[in-house]
């Protein structure tokens, strides 16, 4: 079923013209500027929604409905890490020697360049399309801390830039001069293009499925996919002994970034249960043209990163991984499999797995500034 503008209208309290009428006499609008003013009544915590909600004061964090959200906040803020912590001299020291084979570097160096600005292209979705849209203060807490993760992860590519004296202008601009890499940035920048537009609404069904492709674009193919290729390449020079600063870069990021990719799935999926209308046959169909068009830019993203191969690596592994790990993401937003291929880095599920043990991440540096350190000198 198909809502019909009448019909969405009336859920979200708008009147047929545009202008949102009051609901239950709060005349407090939640999710555009203008006439903003306090709420006279208190919330209701069954009034929260997710996305067009009017009626729910939107900086008001409690009472909580979506306690995943909340959850996925307090895991994100227990994970609090920075590069400058990640000792560099080895890595240094091994980019200096000849252990390195020229694929080797190449497969580091396309990994470097694609991360560099796909944290980027991650951070400003959120803040820029996603934020503006999501109408529930729990999720935006969580939207707030994943913006700063993005941004430690961009600093994070900076770091390793300037720790090996690598060519910076190399390095960020591959998502402009390298084709395997514009191909997925492109392919995420349209799914954002009218996102972004001032005058998009969710409140129609195609603006809610937009959304909604949104979401999954960044969340499910970015994150979820594109991400986890990259992770398994930089992770089995890690295993190798080889690269182990970046190594554990990148296990700091996977650890975060398995937080953003289950956030985003609870939030996909909540979304279709406040409105199953918008989960139609269609738009089932377009998500899973989607994901074959990312796997398929993965697979051609790995033979360009990996042309001859590498100990234990080679391209061809990566289309299998690509095709596994797809299957999985369609699984979680209540699609069925596509490929049906074995997973080809059984390692890969460990190393999320450590992630989880405290004594994993034991070599860093813990000693943030806390309150008791404040000083005003
Ligand atoms: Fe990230
Ligand atoms: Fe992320």
């Amino acid at each position: 079923m198909v809502l019909a503008g009448d019909q969405l209208r009336a859920r979200t309290g708008q009147g047929p013209s545009g202008h949102r009428r009051p609901v239950r006499g709060i005349s407090f609008q939640v999710r555009r500027g203008g006439d903003w003013s306090v709420p006279q009544a208190r919330i209701r915590v069954e009034d929260k929604r997710l996305i067009n909600c009017e009626s729910v004061d939107v900086n008001q964090l409690m009472p909580l409905k979506y306690r995943w959200a909340w959850e996925h906040y307090l895991n994100g803020c227990a994970n609090n890490w920075l590069p400058s912590e990640v000792p560099m001299g080895p890595d240094i020291a091994t980019w200096r020697s000849d252990r390195l084979t020229a694929a080797e570097r190449l497969l580091i160096m396309r990994n470097l360049g694609f991360f560099a600005t796909a944290e980027s292209l991650v951070a400003n979705n959120i803040i820029l399309a996603i934020f503006r849209h999501v109408t529930n203060a729990e999720c935006r807490q969580y939207l707030l801390r994943q913006a700063f993760e993005e941004a430690v992860h961009t600093h994070a590519f900076h770091y390793i830039v300037e720790s090996l004296g690598l060519d910076e202008g190399e390095v960020f601009n591959m998502y402009r001069e390298i084709p395997a890499i514009t191909a997925k940035d492109e392919f995420e920048m349209a799914i954002t293009t009218d996102v972004l537009r001032p005058s998009f609404s969710t409140e129609t069904c195609a603006g809610a499925q937009r959304l909604l492709e949104d979401l999954i674009g960044y969340y499910v193919i970015m994150e979820g996919l594109f991400f986890y290729s990259g992770f398994a390449m930089i992770l089995s020079l890690h295993r190798r002994n080889l690269m182990t600063g970046i190594g554990e870069q990148f296990q700091y990021i996977l650890r975060d970034e398995t937080i953003h990719l289950n956030f985003g799935i609870d939030l996909i999926n909540g979304i279709k249960e406040e409105q199953p209308a918008l989960w139609t046959p269609d738009f089932q169909g377009h998500v899973r043209d989607l994901m074959r068009h990312a796997v398929d830019l993965e697979i051609a993203y790995a033979r360009d990163a990996l042309p001859e191969g590498v100990l234990g690596l080679r391209a061809d592994m990566f289309q299998q991984y690509a095709q596994h790990i797809a299957d999985r993401r369609l699984e979680r937003i209540g699609l069925r499999a596509e490929y049906g291929a074995g997973n080809p880095f059984p390692w890969m599920s460990e190393t999320i797995d450590l992630g989880k043990e405290k004594n994993f991440f034991e070599s860093r540096v813990t000693e943030y500034r806390s309150a008791a350190d404040l000083r005003w000198d």
